[in-house]
């Protein structure tokens, strides 16, 4: 199994960019860290970091049926791009979008994510382990996902129950 990880404008700058705000963990520590993680679950990642929206687009637009999802760390983008958007939803991919700082804990054009709907879920905050606790999101709803409908159903009477 596949994921694609996408890192976006600026994150190759990490280490020495604004360490109050994002720590003195360079992108290649973390890309190491994902690594290590990803072998353990027998998983295979293919890393990218770019500052254009339309190479970002295109990395997205043709990881379907190649990947089985995506981690990605939209950057400023996240606050901005529509293309980036439009592209997940249109993968049909599950994707999990990460941030190092908290975005909604910092300046009010951070606190809106346009590409958080189009996600099964964000993860803002932790840092680096932002990455890594996104990446094991993304294995879990897959997991989900792939068990047989026999289960999911069973699963359901069980929530079901519980809320009876
Ligand atoms: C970021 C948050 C964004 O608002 C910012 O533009 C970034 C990094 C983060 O990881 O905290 O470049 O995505």
């Amino acid at each position: 199994m596949k994921i694609l990880v996408i890192h976006g404008p600026n994150l190759q700058w990490l280490g020495t960019r604004n360490p109050e705000i994002y720590g003195t963990t360079d992108l290649a520590s973390i890309n190491r860290g994902l690594k290590a993680l990803s072998a353990e679950h027998g998983v295979i990642l293919d890393i990218h970091q770019s500052d254009h929206e339309g190479e970002i687009t295109q990395l997205i637009g043709s990881a379907r049926k190649r990947y089985a999802g995506i981690l990605i760390n939209p950057a400023a983008y996240t606050h901005t791009s529509v293309a980036i958007r439009d592209a997940i939803e249109a993968s049909d991919l599950p994707a999990v979008e990460v941030h190092l700082s908290n975005i909604y804990a910092r300046e009010p054009f951070r606190h809106q994510s346009l590409i958080a709907p189009v996600c099964r879920g964000q993860i803002s905050g932790f840092g680096p382990g932002s990455y890594f606790l996104g990446l094991e999101a993304l294995l879990m709803a897959l997991a989900a996902s792939s068990k047989p409908a026999k289960h999911r159903s069973s699963e359901r009477k069980v929530i079901k129950r519980r809320r009876s």
